[in-house]
């Protein structure tokens, strides 16, 4: 396994690459979600690259960039023993030369400033120009993404297919604990009570999918899975009910939902989704 380091290795690197490539763009501290998009990018090409940079860019000024978990030297033993071919580390000065203010940004409208978008100002902005770069940078066929950050995806998504960026675009289902809370790297942040109490998020997901098969309404579905959330203990930022294809507001008409959720756990925010079709 090769660790590049920055961007004049990974180019020199890939200048002698044969056959086809995928990138798993991560932001490190890897878990099993990670290590399972790893997996599945295998079987989508020939050589693996997973990158492992925390982009500055898509973290607004309140948020944890600096206190980000940074496990370097246990994720590249993880992705070693998986035998993934290189990892690329690059610091912050390679990806921003000449600095975050100046730096040419990709946006991809309207969707990016839904949902985590609206809460989270900025940060999709970040996320389309750091995944850019980085496919620019790497020039995969193939790259490998979790559904767990769904609307994440589905901006890459739209992105790829605008900017005509000749990269498949793969997305992979949510790895969730035993009881189903959704692996993320800041359930490290949730207290032993926080974390007791986070399995109703998806618990919740589920309840409304089943509500809205049957028949009941979308409000009524909705307005049970908030009440249960909230008497839990947890503070929702958003649950949405959202077509799956551009997140816009689903209506009775729309049958391929997915149905998403923000969730403060004391401090720490969880995100989760769930997509079911109505029938
Ligand atoms: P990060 O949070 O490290 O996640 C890297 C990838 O792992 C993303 O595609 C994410 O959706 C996926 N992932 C995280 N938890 C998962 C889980 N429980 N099951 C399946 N997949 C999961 O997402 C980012 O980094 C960054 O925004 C990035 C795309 C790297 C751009 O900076």
């Amino acid at each position: 396994m090769q660790l590049l380091k920055s961007l004049e290795e990974l180019r020199a690197w890939r200048k002698q690459q044969r056959g086809t490539l995928a990138l798993v763009p991560t932001m490190g501290n890897l878990h099993r979600g990670h290590l399972r998009l790893v997996e599945t990018a295998k079987d989508y090409a020939d050589q693996v690259v997973v990158s492992i940079f925390v982009n500055p860019m898509q973290f607004g000024a309140n948020e944890d960039l600096d206190s980000y978990p940074r496990t370097f030297d246990a994720d590249c033993h993880a992705l070693a023993e998986l035998g993934v071919n290189a990892i690329f580390a690059p610091t912050v000065e390679d990806v921003y030369p000449r600095g975050l203010a100046q730096q040419t940004i990709v946006e991809v409208p309207v969707i990016s400033d839904l949902l985590c978008g609206a809460s989270r100002p900025g940060h999709f902005l970040g996320v389309a120009t750091v995944v850019t770069k980085l496919f620019n940078m790497v020039q995969p066929d193939v790259a490998v993404f979790g559904e767990k950050d769904f609307q994440q995806l589905q901006v890459i998504r739209l992105m790829t297919h605008d900017l005509s960026m000749p990269v498949d675009v793969i997305g992979i289902p949510t790895e969730r604990a035993d009881d189903g809370l959704a692996l993320s790297s800041r359930n490290g942040y949730l207290s032993t009570e926080e974390r007791r109490k986070a399995p109703v998020i998806f618990k919740t997901l589920q309840d409304i999918a089943k509500r809205i098969r049957s028949g009941e309404s979308d409000a009524a579905a909705l307005a049970e899975g908030y009440a249960s959330i909230e008497q839990a203990g947890l503070r929702i930022d958003y649950l949405e009910l959202r077509r799956r294809e551009d997140l816009l507001q689903a209506d009775a008409d729309d049958k391929e939902l997915v149905v998403l959720v923000a969730a403060f756990a004391g401090k720490t925010r969880l995100i989760d989704n769930l997509q079911f079709d109505r029938p």
